[in-house]
């Protein structure tokens, strides 16, 4: 009998092709519907290989289920839906995204800034709904960028991407990490300092670190408290690392500008969230990596991984 692979959200068929000619393949069928979580625990129980969404839980009673499962190939750089440690526990192999979805990502990064700090949605919307009256000279006036000071919190290879299109727009770059980066301050000329530091001197914070216990709830009143009124925030990594309370308050009370948001502790995000009144934040549905090319190289990248897997090799991008 072939191995079997469930993929838990409709992909193209050209990208799973290589997986069809060997294996049994069986997809959820919705592309925008999350696959339901008895027919993922049920899938599970048959499964030598599932292929993955970062809002799929892959926790201990899914792992516990899949008596045959040999990998988890997740389509996201990010792995906190997934409980690795009990995974290799069990002989799991749980393989990511990483370096494929690097510049794409802070593309998306930067334009939310740049969204942000230009008012630029609230400038088509101002068209749309038909309140242009005339030129005027202080019309949705918003921040510079050019020669503001960066702070990138969680200074990873996205991170860094992200600094080297800072330098193209002359910002001064600041960044926080668990571990200092040497390379990365030569090469990008960007600075260390404590995450204390680098709220109180950065014009823009970008969040770009990994969800984990420790930047779990990183951002709370007392950090928007530190950062200037005229700052902007960003958060393209995950919702939890931030307050989403703290962070109205934090624009309704004027401790910070406004915000840009790819990620929210729930998604999709209630449309009665008090985030959405804001005038001043920019929000999108998590697609930091979605380009059409990256996203195909996403999923390449998770079939190779489960091939190599079932075929006793090293995949390529094993946690
Ligand atoms: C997206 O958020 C990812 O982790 O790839
Ligand atoms: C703006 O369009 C200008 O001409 O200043």
């Amino acid at each position: 009998m072939k191995p079997f692979i469930y993929i838990t959200r409709k992909l193209p068929e050209t990208l799973i092709q290589p997986l069809q000619d060997r294996y049994e393949v069986e997809m959820w069928d919705q592309d925008d519907v999350q696959v339901p979580r008895e027919v993922l625990l049920e899938k599970a129980g048959k499964a030598s290989a599932l292929l993955t969404m970062l809002s799929d839980r892959i926790d201990g009673e899914l792992l516990d289920q899949g008596e045959h499962l040999k990998v988890v190939a997740n389509l996201a750089v990010g792995f906190d839906n997934i409980d690795v440690a009990y995974a290799k526990e069990k002989g799991v192999a749980v393989c990511n995204t990483p370096d494929v979805l690097t510049e794409t990502t802070a593309d998306l990064a930067f334009g939310l800034m740049m969204a942000t700090a230009r008012r630029i949605v609230e400038g088509d919307r101002y068209i749309r709904e038909g309140e242009w009256k005339s030129w005027s000279p202080l019309l949705l006036a918003g921040a510079d960028i050019h020669h503001k000071t960066l702070g990138i919190v969680g200074m990873g290879s996205i991170g860094e991407a992200v600094a080297r299109r800072a330098k193209g727009f002359s910002m001064d770059v600041l960044y926080h990490n668990r571990n200092r980066r040497p390379e990365a301050e030569e090469a990008l000329g960007a600075a260390f300092r404590s995450l204390d530091e680098l709220l109180k001197e950065s014009d823009f914070v970008v969040v770009l670190a990994p969800l984990t216990e420790e930047t779990k709830g990183l951002f709370q009143k007392e950090q928007f408290d530190m950062m200037k009124d005229s700052a902007i925030f960003i958060n393209a990594a995950r919702g939890p690392i931030v307050d989403e309370d703290a962070l109205v308050e934090a624009i309704r009370e004027g401790m910070i500008a406004g915000a840009g948001l790819d990620v929210f502790t729930q998604e999709p995000i209630s449309m009665d969230h008090p985030l959405l009144s804001l005038d001043r934040v920019v929000v999108l549905p998590h697609i930091g990596s979605s380009s059409v090319d990256t996203r195909y190289d996403m999923v390449r990248l998770c079939t190779d991984n489960i091939q190599a897997v079932l075929e006793g090799k090293e995949p390529r991008t094993a946690l």
